[in-house]
């Protein structure tokens, strides 16, 4: 074999072995493309669907996920802790505040793989008209009737023989009351018969719907006469006892007879010791001119604490309370009140949206057309 028939295999061999080499690299990068844009549209549809998730949230809760600057800058070293800054165009329109990426607090969706995601707690809370008109400090008096279309779905009663937490007399087994109120009423009448030493505290009445109210004005009427009933029951519509946070007390013997609550040591106990447990006397002697109501020693409404603490010590009725919350107090300027350690901020608004507040709240109507927001911690 000649040697330029052997340089010419050589050159062929060569030439195919680098024909080979740029293919395999072709199907390479062909590989590598292919993997990057499958990588892409994964992130693209993992992104897609942590937006929707959050705006879910964020629309259950009142916050709002935004897109803020791009890869690292927005990254967790420049969230923040701090509330935000409302947004004029948002604030205004009572929506829910947005506040600037760098000042977000770290997305718990958005994670470290993607620091485009800023999630932007809410600053405001909206109320609603129904708020106005429930909760533990509406006033239901002859002026504000109750609003049992905005309590339907607020109230839950329970019967008290059912979820006594300890047994004490009631006097009729139907007998309810609001749910959240059982182990405050339980605890005070507990505390009574442990003074007295007797088991003797009860329930006379309870929660009452329309027709029940009706029967007991009729009744009274019919007993002592148009005037008594005035005094002492309240029209249907118009009675405490609707609200399912109001109860009678009474003193009930072992052999079925009934005492007088009125002028006993029980009744006199109650009456000085009923905040403790978020109740209050509602019908006191020296403010019948206030109530409209005579002196009633058995009725006592639950306000929760730390309003009865308050009224107690400052001698006020609820009209009282909430006459002195409208005028003297303001989101800017609360009643700072400490009671058992805790302190509290209470205020008057008829604004439907507040400032969200650092602590814990909570939202009552004083059915006057307010809401009474109080903070604690
Ligand atoms: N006894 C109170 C005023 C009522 O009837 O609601
Ligand atoms: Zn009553």
């Amino acid at each position: 074999m000649s040697t330029d028939t052997t340089r010419e295999r050589e050159r062929r061999r060569r030439q195919r072995e680098r024909l080979r080499r740029r293919r395999r690299r072709r199907r390479i990068a062909a590989a590598a493309a292919g993997a990057v844009v499958l990588l892409g549209l994964v992130f693209v549809v993992w992104t897609v669907r942590e937006r929707m998730e959050a705006g879910k949230r964020a629309g259950e809760s009142g916050d709002i996920i935004v897109l803020t600057g791009s890869g690292a800058e927005t990254a967790a070293g420049l969230f923040g802790e701090g509330p935000g800054e409302v947004r004029p165009d948002v604030a205004a329109g009572g929506e829910t505040a947005l506040r600037d990426g760098e000042d977000g607090s770290a997305d718990p969706a958005a994670g470290e793989g993607n620091p485009q995601l800023t999630y932007v707690p809410s600053t405001t809370v909206q109320l609603t008209e129904g708020q106005k008109h429930t909760g533990d400090l509406i006033l239901v008096s002859s002026s504000f009737g109750y609003d049992f279309e905005a309590n339907e779905e607020t109230i839950h009663l329970v019967r008290i023989g059912d979820s006594q937490s300890w047994t004490y007399p009631v006097d009729k087994e139907e007998f309810m009351v609001a749910r959240h109120i059982m182990k405050s009423l339980d605890a005070m009448i507990h505390d009574c018969d442990q003074t007295m030493g007797t088991n003797e505290t009860g329930i006379s009445s309870a929660y009452r719907s329309m027709e029940y109210q009706q029967n007991v004005w009729d009744e009274a009427e019919e007993e002592y006469g148009e005037d008594y009933a005035k005094s002492y029951v309240a029209t249907p519509g118009y009675s405490e006892h609707h609200t399912g946070l109001s109860v009678d007390l009474g003193i009930f013997y072992d052999d079925g007879s009934y005492g007088s609550f009125t002028g006993s040591e029980n009744a006199a106990w109650m009456a000085s010791n009923c905040w403790k447990y978020g109740f209050i006397r509602r019908y006191a002697e020296d403010k019948t001119a206030i109530t409209g109501i005579s002196n009633e020693s058995w009725h006592f409404r639950y306000v929760g604490l730390p309003h009865s603490a308050y009224m107690a010590e400052h001698n006020l009725c609820l009209e009282e309370y909430l006459d002195f919350l409208k005028s003297s107090t303001s989101a800017v300027n609360p009643l700072v009140y400490t009671c058992e350690g805790t302190e509290y901020s209470i205020y008057c608004t008829s604004e439907s949206v507040i400032q969200k507040p650092a602590g814990r709240f909570e939202i009552s109507g004083d059915n006057r057309g307010n809401y009474i927001v109080t903070v604690s911690g």
